[in-house]
């Protein structure tokens, strides 16, 4: 029998931990490649009409994250093609989004250390997850729970703490051309 896998979208999916440099990296690749840039969270701002912030407190976050399914497969069904996605930190986490993910495109964790995390989302209290008494065990103990998911779901792993931007980018880039050119 001569079952090939279904090639992937042509879109980068970023994915990893809040504060991990997806929606930096995001700009920076669309840029390079003249792509557009979809954030996930945006996405569902839009459709929720309301802050992530107040979806979690109004809505919960089970509802929270049936909306990020949503999202990824509406993304899908449109077809989507060369595009930049930045997904929310959480988004792998749900079983049954990971093979979506890979469908959608070449998927690359952006992995960062848990002294640049806390530095990085320290800045704002936009994350409802991180608004605990001791954010930095709460970083450690989601990373530990999380850190297998994304390299479940990731075709490339890019450890970025020392990198700079444009590094980032040009690395990434250099792999998808080598993935889509033989996948
Ligand atoms: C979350 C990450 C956030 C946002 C929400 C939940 C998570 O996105 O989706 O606050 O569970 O890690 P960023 O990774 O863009 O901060």
């Amino acid at each position: 029998m001569n079952e090939e896998k279904p090639q992937p979208a042509k879109n980068i999916i970023l994915v990893g931990f809040m504060g991990s440099g997806k929606s930096t990296i995001g700009r920076e690749l669309g840029n390079l490649l003249s792509y557009p840039l979809i954030d996930t969270d945006s996405q569902i701002e839009e459709l929720e009409k309301i802050s992530i912030a107040d979806i979690f407190s109004l809505k919960g976050e089970p509802h929270f994250r049936s909306c990020e399914t949503q999202v990824v497969e509406n993304l899908i069904e449109q077809g989507l093609t060369h595009h930049i996605i930045a997904t929310g930190g959480g988004l792998p986490v749900r079983e049954e989004n990971r093979p979506l993910l890979q469908k959608l495109g070449y998927v690359v964790w952006l992995d960062a250390n848990s002294d640049t995390i806390l530095e990085r989302t320290s800045r704002t209290n936009t994350r409802p997850l991180l608004q605990t008494e001791n954010p930095r065990e709460t970083i450690e103990r989601m990373l530990e729970k999380r850190n297998s998911i994304y390299q479940d779901v990731a075709h490339l792993r890019l450890q970025t703490s020392g990198l700079s931007i444009a590094e980032t980018a040009h690395g990434i880039l250099e792999s998808a051309r080598y993935f889509f050119g033989h996948s």
